[in-house]
Protein backbone atom coordinates (compact mmCIF):
# COMPACT_ATOMS: atom_id res chain seq x y z
CA UNK A 1 0.00 0.00 0.00
CA UNK A 2 1.48 3.65 -0.75
CA UNK A 3 1.89 5.59 2.00
CA UNK A 4 -0.61 8.28 0.17
CA UNK A 5 -3.35 5.70 0.75
CA UNK A 6 -3.08 5.50 4.25
CA UNK A 7 -4.11 8.95 4.79
CA UNK A 8 -7.89 9.54 4.26
CA UNK A 9 -8.16 12.51 1.45
CA UNK A 10 -10.26 15.44 2.78
CA UNK A 11 -13.38 15.97 2.02
CA UNK A 12 -13.16 19.64 0.73
CA UNK A 13 -11.79 21.40 -2.06
CA UNK A 14 -8.34 23.75 -1.78
CA UNK A 15 -8.17 26.05 -4.72
CA UNK A 16 -4.53 27.95 -5.08
CA UNK A 17 -5.07 31.74 -5.05
CA UNK A 18 -4.76 32.53 -8.87
CA UNK A 19 -2.60 35.77 -9.69
CA UNK A 20 -2.25 38.47 -11.81
CA UNK A 21 1.03 38.89 -14.28
CA UNK A 22 2.08 41.61 -11.41
CA UNK A 23 2.26 39.76 -8.61
CA UNK A 24 4.95 37.19 -7.33
CA UNK A 25 3.49 36.40 -3.52
CA UNK A 26 3.67 32.40 -3.63
CA UNK A 27 0.88 31.53 -1.49
CA UNK A 28 -2.57 31.99 -0.59
CA UNK A 29 -5.25 29.14 -1.48
CA UNK A 30 -9.50 29.43 -0.88
CA UNK A 31 -10.89 26.23 0.34
CA UNK A 32 -14.68 25.51 -0.57
CA UNK A 33 -17.19 22.82 0.57
CA UNK A 34 -16.27 22.57 4.23
CA UNK A 35 -19.12 23.57 7.32
CA UNK A 36 -16.99 24.02 10.45
CA UNK A 37 -20.02 23.33 12.52
CA UNK A 38 -19.60 20.20 11.28
CA UNK A 39 -16.33 19.12 10.41
CA UNK A 40 -14.34 15.72 11.16
CA UNK A 41 -11.43 14.95 12.74
CA UNK A 42 -9.55 13.69 9.68
CA UNK A 43 -10.71 17.00 7.96
CA UNK A 44 -9.22 19.09 10.74
CA UNK A 45 -5.72 17.32 10.26
CA UNK A 46 -6.53 17.80 6.35
CA UNK A 47 -7.29 21.63 7.08
CA UNK A 48 -4.17 22.19 8.91
CA UNK A 49 -1.59 20.66 6.77
CA UNK A 50 -3.69 23.23 4.08
CA UNK A 51 -2.91 26.44 6.22
CA UNK A 52 0.73 24.82 6.80
CA UNK A 53 1.23 24.58 3.09
CA UNK A 54 -0.50 27.69 1.40
CA UNK A 55 0.23 29.29 4.80
CA UNK A 56 -2.86 31.74 4.14
CA UNK A 57 -6.50 30.12 3.19
CA UNK A 58 -10.03 31.70 2.95
CA UNK A 59 -12.86 28.94 4.04
CA UNK A 60 -15.62 29.70 2.11
CA UNK A 61 -19.07 30.07 3.68
CA UNK A 62 -18.99 30.57 7.51
CA UNK A 63 -21.63 32.84 7.69
CA UNK A 64 -23.49 30.10 10.40
CA UNK A 65 -20.44 29.10 12.69
CA UNK A 66 -21.66 29.63 16.09
CA UNK A 67 -18.75 31.11 18.26
CA UNK A 68 -18.55 28.17 20.03
CA UNK A 69 -18.24 26.02 17.53
CA UNK A 70 -14.95 28.44 16.12
CA UNK A 71 -13.12 28.11 19.43
CA UNK A 72 -14.06 24.40 19.51
CA UNK A 73 -12.20 24.32 16.00
CA UNK A 74 -9.24 26.42 16.96
CA UNK A 75 -8.49 23.90 20.33
CA UNK A 76 -9.17 20.83 17.97
CA UNK A 77 -6.00 22.56 15.69
CA UNK A 78 -3.69 22.23 18.62
CA UNK A 79 -5.51 19.75 21.45
CA UNK A 80 -2.22 19.71 23.56
CA UNK A 81 -2.35 23.74 24.08
CA UNK A 82 -3.48 25.40 27.29
CA UNK A 83 -7.54 26.76 26.16
CA UNK A 84 -6.78 29.94 26.27
CA UNK A 85 -6.45 32.53 23.40
CA UNK A 86 -2.68 33.38 23.09
CA UNK A 87 -3.11 36.71 24.29
CA UNK A 88 -4.50 35.02 27.78
CA UNK A 89 -7.38 35.67 29.39
CA UNK A 90 -9.20 39.59 28.41
CA UNK A 91 -8.37 40.63 32.11
CA UNK A 92 -4.85 39.69 31.26
CA UNK A 93 -4.64 41.14 27.81
CA UNK A 94 -6.28 44.51 28.99
CA UNK A 95 -4.05 45.13 31.67
CA UNK A 96 -0.87 43.41 30.12
CA UNK A 97 -1.55 44.23 26.30
CA UNK A 98 0.32 47.53 26.16
CA UNK A 99 0.48 48.87 22.80
CA UNK A 100 -2.08 45.45 21.49
CA UNK A 101 -4.82 46.98 23.85
CA UNK A 102 -4.89 50.87 24.82
CA UNK A 103 -4.91 50.97 20.66
CA UNK A 104 -8.18 49.20 19.91
CA UNK A 105 -11.48 47.88 21.29
CA UNK A 106 -11.70 44.10 21.74
CA UNK A 107 -14.19 42.05 23.31
CA UNK A 108 -14.76 38.25 24.16
CA UNK A 109 -17.91 36.96 22.57
CA UNK A 110 -20.00 36.12 26.24
CA UNK A 111 -19.99 32.27 26.10
CA UNK A 112 -16.68 31.95 24.23
CA UNK A 113 -14.32 34.61 25.75
CA UNK A 114 -11.51 33.05 23.90
CA UNK A 115 -13.55 34.41 20.15
CA UNK A 116 -12.77 37.90 20.22
CA UNK A 117 -15.29 40.81 18.64
CA UNK A 118 -12.76 43.00 16.73
CA UNK A 119 -13.33 45.80 14.02
CA UNK A 120 -14.72 49.29 13.43
CA UNK A 121 -17.38 51.26 14.31
CA UNK A 122 -21.24 50.87 15.40
CA UNK A 123 -22.03 46.94 15.05
CA UNK A 124 -25.93 47.71 14.15
CA UNK A 125 -26.58 45.94 10.85
CA UNK A 126 -26.86 48.85 8.25
CA UNK A 127 -26.42 51.46 10.48
CA UNK A 128 -23.12 53.86 11.47
CA UNK A 129 -22.25 55.19 14.83
CA UNK A 130 -23.92 58.50 13.58
CA UNK A 131 -26.90 57.33 13.29
CA UNK A 132 -27.27 55.63 17.26
CA UNK A 133 -30.23 56.05 18.58
CA UNK A 134 -31.94 57.40 15.76
CA UNK A 135 -31.72 54.73 12.92
CA UNK A 136 -35.32 53.22 13.05
CA UNK A 137 -33.96 50.18 11.30
CA UNK A 138 -31.93 49.02 14.80
CA UNK A 139 -35.63 49.01 16.50
CA UNK A 140 -36.95 46.74 13.55
CA UNK A 141 -34.37 43.90 12.92
CA UNK A 142 -34.85 40.72 13.95
CA UNK A 143 -33.48 39.11 16.41
CA UNK A 144 -30.67 37.04 14.23
CA UNK A 145 -29.86 40.49 12.47
CA UNK A 146 -29.33 42.79 15.53
CA UNK A 147 -25.41 42.13 15.39
CA UNK A 148 -23.98 44.89 17.54
CA UNK A 149 -27.72 45.83 18.96
CA UNK A 150 -27.27 42.30 20.65
CA UNK A 151 -24.05 41.00 19.32
CA UNK A 152 -24.33 37.13 20.73
CA UNK A 153 -25.09 39.30 24.28
CA UNK A 154 -23.16 42.42 23.78
CA UNK A 155 -25.24 44.81 23.69
CA UNK A 156 -24.87 48.21 21.49
CA UNK A 157 -21.43 47.70 21.01
CA UNK A 158 -18.95 50.75 18.72
CA UNK A 159 -15.95 49.51 18.37
CA UNK A 160 -12.52 51.88 17.52
CA UNK A 161 -10.55 49.52 15.50
CA UNK A 162 -6.98 49.86 14.58
CA UNK A 163 -5.89 53.40 13.21
CA UNK A 164 -3.18 54.86 11.35
CA UNK A 165 -2.77 56.87 14.73
CA UNK A 166 0.17 54.13 15.39
CA UNK A 167 2.10 55.78 12.34
CA UNK A 168 4.68 58.74 13.76
CA UNK A 169 3.21 60.68 10.98
CA UNK A 170 -0.47 59.76 9.72
CA UNK A 171 -1.71 60.41 6.47
CA UNK A 172 -3.44 63.72 6.61
CA UNK A 173 -7.19 63.51 7.23
CA UNK A 174 -8.38 64.86 3.83
CA UNK A 175 -6.47 61.90 2.22
CA UNK A 176 -7.88 59.44 4.30
CA UNK A 177 -11.34 60.44 4.31
CA UNK A 178 -10.72 59.70 0.00
CA UNK A 179 -9.59 56.40 0.87
CA UNK A 180 -5.74 56.70 0.89
CA UNK A 181 -4.41 55.14 4.03
CA UNK A 182 -1.46 52.59 4.75
CA UNK A 183 -0.67 49.62 6.48
CA UNK A 184 -1.50 49.73 9.89
CA UNK A 185 1.25 47.47 11.69
CA UNK A 186 2.99 44.63 10.25
CA UNK A 187 3.41 41.64 12.51
CA UNK A 188 2.71 38.13 13.94
CA UNK A 189 -0.16 37.29 16.24
CA UNK A 190 2.32 36.24 19.34
CA UNK A 191 2.52 37.14 23.22
CA UNK A 192 6.41 36.94 22.70
CA UNK A 193 6.15 36.53 26.69
CA UNK A 194 5.06 33.59 28.60
CA UNK A 195 2.76 32.56 26.15
CA UNK A 196 4.31 30.44 22.80
CA UNK A 197 2.46 32.19 19.65
CA UNK A 198 -0.60 30.63 18.55
CA UNK A 199 0.45 28.27 15.05
CA UNK A 200 -2.38 29.74 13.38
CA UNK A 201 -5.21 32.49 13.80
CA UNK A 202 -8.65 32.71 13.02
CA UNK A 203 -10.83 35.74 11.34
CA UNK A 204 -14.06 35.45 10.15
CA UNK A 205 -15.96 38.27 8.63
CA UNK A 206 -19.50 39.14 9.81
CA UNK A 207 -19.85 42.37 8.44
CA UNK A 208 -17.33 44.42 5.76
CA UNK A 209 -17.10 47.80 4.91
CA UNK A 210 -17.93 48.49 0.89
CA UNK A 211 -16.91 51.13 -1.36
CA UNK A 212 -14.46 51.85 -4.17
CA UNK A 213 -10.94 50.52 -3.59
CA UNK A 214 -8.57 52.08 -0.84
CA UNK A 215 -4.86 53.58 -2.44
CA UNK A 216 -2.46 52.28 0.56
CA UNK A 217 0.58 54.12 0.27
CA UNK A 218 4.27 53.67 1.75
CA UNK A 219 5.24 57.12 1.86
CA UNK A 220 8.73 56.09 2.96
CA UNK A 221 10.49 58.33 -0.19
CA UNK A 222 9.93 54.85 -2.45
CA UNK A 223 6.83 56.17 -4.26
CA UNK A 224 5.38 52.46 -4.09
CA UNK A 225 1.64 52.20 -3.37
CA UNK A 226 -1.20 49.37 -4.19
CA UNK A 227 -5.03 49.15 -4.34
CA UNK A 228 -7.25 47.14 -2.35
CA UNK A 229 -10.55 46.65 -1.18
CA UNK A 230 -11.94 47.80 2.25
CA UNK A 231 -11.79 45.98 5.56
CA UNK A 232 -8.89 43.57 4.59
CA UNK A 233 -6.04 42.13 5.76
CA UNK A 234 -2.75 42.35 4.37
CA UNK A 235 0.22 39.67 4.51
CA UNK A 236 3.22 38.85 3.09
CA UNK A 237 5.08 35.52 3.63
CA UNK A 238 8.46 35.61 5.75
CA UNK A 239 9.94 32.34 4.18
CA UNK A 240 9.66 34.33 0.22
CA UNK A 241 11.80 36.62 2.39
CA UNK A 242 13.97 33.83 3.29
CA UNK A 243 14.72 33.18 -0.12
CA UNK A 244 15.46 36.98 -0.79
CA UNK A 245 18.06 36.35 1.52
CA UNK A 246 22.03 35.76 0.33
CA UNK A 247 23.53 32.57 1.10
CA UNK A 248 25.77 34.40 3.78
CA UNK A 249 22.76 35.98 5.00
CA UNK A 250 20.93 32.56 5.50
CA UNK A 251 23.92 31.11 7.31
CA UNK A 252 23.45 34.21 10.04
CA UNK A 253 20.01 33.70 10.28
CA UNK A 254 19.91 29.83 10.69
CA UNK A 255 22.32 30.12 13.55
CA UNK A 256 20.93 33.41 15.32
CA UNK A 257 18.35 34.62 17.62
CA UNK A 258 16.42 37.22 19.38
CA UNK A 259 15.17 37.86 22.92
CA UNK A 260 11.80 39.67 23.31
CA UNK A 261 11.31 42.16 26.32
CA UNK A 262 9.19 40.99 29.55
CA UNK A 263 5.73 42.07 28.74
CA UNK A 264 7.31 43.42 24.96
CA UNK A 265 3.83 45.42 24.34
CA UNK A 266 4.29 47.71 27.16
CA UNK A 267 7.72 48.00 26.85
CA UNK A 268 6.84 49.90 23.70
CA UNK A 269 3.30 51.00 24.39
CA UNK A 270 4.59 54.64 23.71
CA UNK A 271 6.60 54.06 20.47
CA UNK A 272 5.46 54.91 16.72
CA UNK A 273 5.58 53.51 13.76
CA UNK A 274 7.59 54.70 10.71
CA UNK A 275 5.24 55.19 7.49
CA UNK A 276 5.48 51.50 5.88
CA UNK A 277 3.99 50.44 9.62
CA UNK A 278 6.91 47.97 9.56
CA UNK A 279 8.91 48.01 13.16
CA UNK A 280 9.31 50.80 14.81
CA UNK A 281 10.57 54.35 15.02
CA UNK A 282 13.62 54.84 17.63
CA UNK A 283 12.34 58.13 19.15
CA UNK A 284 13.88 56.96 23.22
CA UNK A 285 10.29 56.45 24.03
CA UNK A 286 10.77 52.40 25.26
CA UNK A 287 10.00 51.71 28.97
CA UNK A 288 13.12 50.72 30.71
CA UNK A 289 12.63 47.53 32.31
CA UNK A 290 12.38 48.53 35.48
CA UNK A 291 9.17 50.16 34.33
CA UNK A 292 7.41 47.41 33.49
CA UNK A 293 7.47 45.90 36.79
CA UNK A 294 7.80 42.30 38.08
CA UNK A 295 8.44 39.68 35.37
CA UNK A 296 9.34 36.30 35.51
CA UNK A 297 12.61 35.48 34.08
CA UNK A 298 11.73 32.09 32.65
CA UNK A 299 8.77 33.50 30.88
CA UNK A 300 10.96 35.95 28.72
CA UNK A 301 11.28 34.52 25.18
CA UNK A 302 13.85 33.42 23.13
CA UNK A 303 13.23 32.61 19.60
CA UNK A 304 15.45 31.67 16.45
CA UNK A 305 15.56 33.82 13.68
CA UNK A 306 14.12 30.81 11.48
CA UNK A 307 11.43 28.97 12.04
CA UNK A 308 11.38 25.80 10.22
CA UNK A 309 7.63 24.67 8.73
CA UNK A 310 6.54 21.73 10.14
CA UNK A 311 4.45 20.30 7.13
CA UNK A 312 6.72 21.88 4.27
CA UNK A 313 9.92 22.44 5.77
CA UNK A 314 10.53 25.92 4.43
CA UNK A 315 12.56 28.31 6.48
CA UNK A 316 10.98 31.66 7.39
CA UNK A 317 12.80 34.78 8.66
CA UNK A 318 10.57 35.13 11.64
CA UNK A 319 11.67 38.39 13.81
CA UNK A 320 8.88 40.36 15.16
CA UNK A 321 10.89 43.95 15.26
CA UNK A 322 8.29 45.59 17.41
CA UNK A 323 9.43 43.43 20.20
CA UNK A 324 13.18 42.57 19.74
CA UNK A 325 15.26 43.67 22.35
CA UNK A 326 18.78 41.53 21.65
CA UNK A 327 19.61 39.93 18.86
CA UNK A 328 22.60 37.51 19.08
CA UNK A 329 24.05 36.56 15.66
CA UNK A 330 26.28 34.00 14.82
CA UNK A 331 27.57 31.98 11.32
CA UNK A 332 27.67 28.72 13.19
CA UNK A 333 27.16 26.52 16.00
CA UNK A 334 30.44 26.97 17.84
CA UNK A 335 30.84 30.56 17.19
CA UNK A 336 30.62 33.12 20.11
CA UNK A 337 27.22 35.17 18.90
CA UNK A 338 27.40 39.01 18.83
CA UNK A 339 25.11 41.00 20.76
CA UNK A 340 23.02 43.74 19.90
CA UNK A 341 21.43 45.09 22.57
CA UNK A 342 20.96 48.90 21.28
CA UNK A 343 17.17 49.18 19.83
CA UNK A 344 18.36 51.79 16.78
CA UNK A 345 20.95 49.03 15.73
CA UNK A 346 18.43 46.47 16.20
CA UNK A 347 15.72 47.97 14.19
CA UNK A 348 18.44 49.15 11.28
CA UNK A 349 19.21 45.24 11.41
CA UNK A 350 15.86 43.88 10.56
CA UNK A 351 14.85 47.23 8.29
CA UNK A 352 17.25 45.83 5.96
CA UNK A 353 16.42 42.24 5.70
CA UNK A 354 12.50 42.77 5.96
CA UNK A 355 11.92 45.63 3.75
CA UNK A 356 12.60 43.53 0.56
CA UNK A 357 9.50 41.62 0.61
CA UNK A 358 7.28 44.52 1.33
CA UNK A 359 6.78 45.34 -1.84
CA UNK A 360 3.06 45.70 -3.65
CA UNK A 361 4.47 42.15 -5.64
CA UNK A 362 4.82 40.13 -2.64
CA UNK A 363 1.64 41.29 -0.72
CA UNK A 364 -1.76 39.34 -0.72
CA UNK A 365 -5.06 40.88 0.43
CA UNK A 366 -7.45 38.05 0.44
CA UNK A 367 -10.69 38.71 -0.64
CA UNK A 368 -13.22 37.84 1.25
CA UNK A 369 -17.13 37.88 1.61
CA UNK A 370 -19.42 37.65 4.73
CA UNK A 371 -19.60 34.44 6.31
CA UNK A 372 -15.85 33.81 5.34
CA UNK A 373 -13.07 33.11 7.70
CA UNK A 374 -9.50 33.69 6.98
CA UNK A 375 -6.85 31.67 8.61
CA UNK A 376 -3.16 31.50 8.46
CA UNK A 377 -0.09 30.36 9.67
CA UNK A 378 1.82 32.77 12.34
CA UNK A 379 5.26 30.85 11.74
CA UNK A 380 5.34 31.99 8.33
CA UNK A 381 3.62 35.11 7.72
CA UNK A 382 3.35 38.85 8.75
CA UNK A 383 0.20 40.82 8.79
CA UNK A 384 -1.70 44.34 8.93
CA UNK A 385 -4.98 45.83 9.10
CA UNK A 386 -5.60 48.41 6.93
CA UNK A 387 -7.77 51.42 8.24
CA UNK A 388 -10.34 52.82 6.40
CA UNK A 389 -12.93 55.81 6.77
CA UNK A 390 -15.74 54.68 8.69
CA UNK A 391 -18.36 57.18 7.22
CA UNK A 392 -17.30 56.22 3.95
CA UNK A 393 -17.23 52.84 3.40
CA UNK A 394 -19.08 51.74 7.25
CA UNK A 395 -18.61 49.20 10.33
CA UNK A 396 -16.84 46.49 10.11
CA UNK A 397 -17.20 43.17 12.06
CA UNK A 398 -14.90 40.31 12.47
CA UNK A 399 -14.67 36.83 14.95
CA UNK A 400 -11.01 36.70 15.81
CA UNK A 401 -9.28 33.40 17.55
CA UNK A 402 -5.95 31.35 18.25
CA UNK A 403 -4.81 29.54 20.88
CA UNK A 404 -1.49 29.70 22.76
CA UNK A 405 0.52 26.83 20.82
CA UNK A 406 1.53 23.94 22.86
CA UNK A 407 4.91 23.76 21.00
CA UNK A 408 6.86 26.95 20.37
CA UNK A 409 9.20 27.64 17.01
CA UNK A 410 11.54 25.04 15.86
CA UNK A 411 14.75 26.36 14.30
CA UNK A 412 17.25 24.70 12.02
CA UNK A 413 19.47 24.60 14.58
CA UNK A 414 19.06 24.26 18.18
CA UNK A 415 19.53 27.47 20.19
CA UNK A 416 21.24 28.02 23.95
CA UNK A 417 19.50 27.46 26.58
CA UNK A 418 19.57 30.54 29.22
CA UNK A 419 18.93 29.86 33.00
FE1 LIG B 1 -2.98 40.34 14.16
Amino acid sequence: MSPAALTPQPTFKVVPQTKCKDQKFNFGAVVEGLDLNDISANDVERLKETIWTHKVIVVKGQKDLAPVKHWELVTRFDPDAHQMHSHGDMKTFEKKGGLLSKSRDVYGIPGAENVRLIGKGYQGQGCNSSLIGKCDRVKTLTPALKIGQDHYGLKNIIIKGLTNDFHAEPPNDEEFQEGITRFQRWHIDAPLYARDPAWFTTLRALKLPSGPDLTIRWDDGSGLSMKAPPGLTAFFSTSQLYSMLSDQEKQLADHSWVEYAPHPYMWVERCKAPPTGLGLKSEGKEHTIEELGEYDEKDVKRYPFVWVNPVTGEKAFQVHGLAARKLFLRSSIDEEPKVIDDVVAIRSFLHNIQTRVLRPEYIYLPKVEVGDIVMWDNYGTFHTAVDYPLEKYGPRTMHQANIGASKGPVGPVPIPVVG
